[in-house]
């Protein structure tokens, strides 16, 4: 068994942007092929604090050299008023010869790099015509300062940036941290949401929001909004946009948005394509004006994708701790 913590985790993705996201994309071809297994995720949630939940994803990436594992990641948000971190995360790779568990990944990281990597793969396929120079965040955590990372890599004209979150301390230090991150990047806090979505013709959701209570009449028209955190749309804006999915069947669960549109109209009509549909179709063509809404559920192909090249890395750098008698026998 070889485990890997958060430490060793990010020295084998710092600086492999276009690895990850070339690892993600290759993910999303597959599936979109017909080469994956991708049950659906497992909610637990708690009777005595409905916040809170872990969320099981397993999955199984075919391909030349087949994938198979599981992510088991909490979502505590109480976490972050002590200081910690909302999300935590541990993945299982099993050999794919014997069903053994292989690997013991920490992965938050993972989660969300391989989230980030899709958000700007999204961005660089879906975005407006013309160079992207601009994207608004809103909601300042964990996510979004990945999102600007891999936008940053995806795009290299990108140089102003727009944050808003509900707790404006926790965005002026984002603002400070992306500045020191990428020094290029001239980052303004908004005073209010309405100007963040006005600012940008893309924009990048990553709340905690678990209804919906964002109204997008701000928007410019053709702007590509990525709806990562699934939940912050009403339905009428679900229905006045152009929808594309990671996956129908997983993202219309789970209150999301998408599913709450089904809910309301009785069919899913409402989704134009999956991103893998048009990765796979050189033709598709962008509505200009209209507003496109990307909403991926966040597959755990995409985390076994991200978690397969770490343990490639690691191999070759021999990182981690190897526990040889962690099986019996
Ligand atoms: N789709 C996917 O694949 C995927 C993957 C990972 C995480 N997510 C989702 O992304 C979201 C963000 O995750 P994170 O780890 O960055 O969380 P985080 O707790 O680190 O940050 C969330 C931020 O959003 C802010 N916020 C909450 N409600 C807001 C609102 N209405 N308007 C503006 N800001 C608001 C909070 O103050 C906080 O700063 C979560 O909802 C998570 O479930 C989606």
């Amino acid at each position: 068994m070889l485990i890997l913590g958060a430490g060793q985790v990010r020295q084998a993705l710092d600086g492999a942007e276009s690895e990850v996201v070339e690892a993600v994309r290759q993910a999303y071809r597959l599936h979109e092929r017909g080469l994956t297994e991708l049950p659906h995720s497992v909610f637990l949630r708690f009777p005595d604090s409905a916040r809170n939940r872990i969320i099981g994803l397993p999955a199984y990436l075919g391909d030349d050299t087949p994938v198979a594992g599981i992510k088991w990641i909490s979502s505590f948000p109480g976490n972050v008023a002590a200081g910690l971190e909302r999300a935590s995360a541990a993945l299982i790779l099993n050999s794919m010869r014997t069903g053994q568990p292989e690997a013991l990944l920490e992965a938050s990281v993972i989660s969300a790099r391989r989230t980030a990597a899709s958000a700007a793969l999204a961005a660089a396929t879906l975005a407006p015509a013309g160079p992207q120079t601009g994207v608004s965040l809103i909601g300042c955590g964990v996510i979004n300062f990945e999102v600007l990372v891999f936008l940053s890599a995806l795009l290299p004209e990108l140089d102003t940036v727009t944050v808003f979150d509900l707790d404006r301390s926790r965005a002026e230090s984002f603002a400070a941290r992306c500045t020191a991150r990428l020094p290029g990047l001239k980052v303004t806090v908004a005073d209010r949401v309405e100007d963040a979505l006005a600012a940008h013709r893309l924009i990048a959701l990553a709340t905690t929001a678990s209804t919906p209570h964002l109204a997008v009449e701000s928007c410019r028209p053709g702007t590509l909004l990525l709806h990562l955190s699934l939940r912050d749309l009403t339905p009428e804006t679900i229905l006045a946009g152009v929808n594309i999915v990671d996956d129908a069947d997983h993202v219309c669960r789970e209150a999301t948005s998408l599913h709450l549109t089904e809910q309301q109209v009785g069919n899913r009509d409402f989704i134009t394509a999956s991103l893998g549909e048009i990765l796979a179709d050189d033709g598709y063509r962008r509505d200009e004006t209209a507003l496109t809404i990307f909403s991926p559920f966040g597959l755990g192909i995409l985390d076994l994708a991200v978690a397969d090249l770490v343990r490639r890395t690691a191999d070759h750098l021999g990182l981690g701790t190897r526990i040889p008698d962690f099986l019996p026998g």
